[in-house]
């Protein structure tokens, strides 16, 4: 059995840890920078093992995967460099680069229920690039893209995800005002999106043409769309997309 440590176990190193045991009985060793995180693991999953000692956790390990804050990723490497030998170092830090890491992985939070959409950089070290699919396919879907696509597939998975929780929350703030409940607005809210992404994954439909679909000549909701562009809402979108980029 492949031995696979996550090195930081935080907002995404948790949802990877979470969405991997959810989906297998594999085994996993964890690290984090105090006790009290490791302890919110243990005892739940019976194949984690827990590790304060980064360099001790990466002995014998066949994939070591950073999930660290960027400024911790140099230091964490100097650290586990004497006993890394020959494992495939991954590293989920957004915009920081390393000569020793051998994957750049993109997922998300959604990790944790196994629908994250992770980017993997492109590499020739195809052992490791098998290795990191491998691992990351658990969690959701994978596309693996050539380096200049990397900061696209950051901004609208990583980062995107939180847009489009932003757009949910706006959308309970206008419910809200016209009388719902909070909580009957979001479940509103998450149903109406949830149903959008389905019915264009069910039929193939580019987004304009479902428009089409529900949008009546002189009708209500191409009177609320146009009020969309009137306040710059595609251009929002795209700015808060490219925002992020270096
Ligand atoms: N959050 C996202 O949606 C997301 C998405 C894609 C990529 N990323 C990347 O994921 C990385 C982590 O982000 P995050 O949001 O998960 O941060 P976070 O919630 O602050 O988690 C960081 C984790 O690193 C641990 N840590 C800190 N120093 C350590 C050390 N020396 N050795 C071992 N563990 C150490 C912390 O331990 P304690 O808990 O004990 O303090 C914590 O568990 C970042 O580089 C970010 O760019 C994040």
């Amino acid at each position: 059995m492949q031995k696979i440590v996550i090195i930081g176990a935080g907002n995404m190193g948790g949802a990877m840890i979470k969405g991997f045991l959810r989906k297998t009985n594999g085994a996993l060793t964890i690290t984090a920078k105090t006790k009290q995180t490791l302890d919110t693991f243990v005892g739940k999953y019976p194949t984690i093992t827990v590790d304060l000692d980064n360099a001790h956790a990466v002995r014998g390990a066949d994939m070591v995967i950073l999930a660290v804050k960027p400024w911790f990723i140099e230091p964490v490497i100097a650290e586990i460099l004497p006993n890394l030998n020959d494992a495939c170092l991954v590293s989920v830090a957004a915009n920081v680069r390393h000569e020793r890491i051998d994957v750049y992985a993109m997922p998300n939070i959604a990790a944790e229920i196994g629908e994250s959409m992770t980017f993997i950089e492109e590499t020739p070290k195809t052992d490791c690039i098998e290795k990191a699919m491998a691992f990351f396919e658990t969690l959701g879907e994978v596309q693996v893209v050539p380096e200049r696509q990397m900061g696209a597939g950051m901004m609208m998975a990583g980062c995107g995800i939180a847009y489009v929780m932003r757009y949910i929350r706006a959308m309970m703030e206008g419910g809200v005002e016209m009388g719902l409940y909070p909580r009957q607005a979001q479940e509103i809210a998450m149903q109406t999106m949830r149903g959008a992404v389905e019915l264009l994954a069910h039929t193939g439909d580019h987004p304009e043409a479902a428009i089409d679909k529900v949008t009546t000549p002189g009708g209500v909701t191409i009177k609320g769309l146009n009020e969309l562009d009137h306040a710059g809402f595609n251009s929002a979108v795209i700015r808060s997309l490219k925002a992020g980029l270096k």
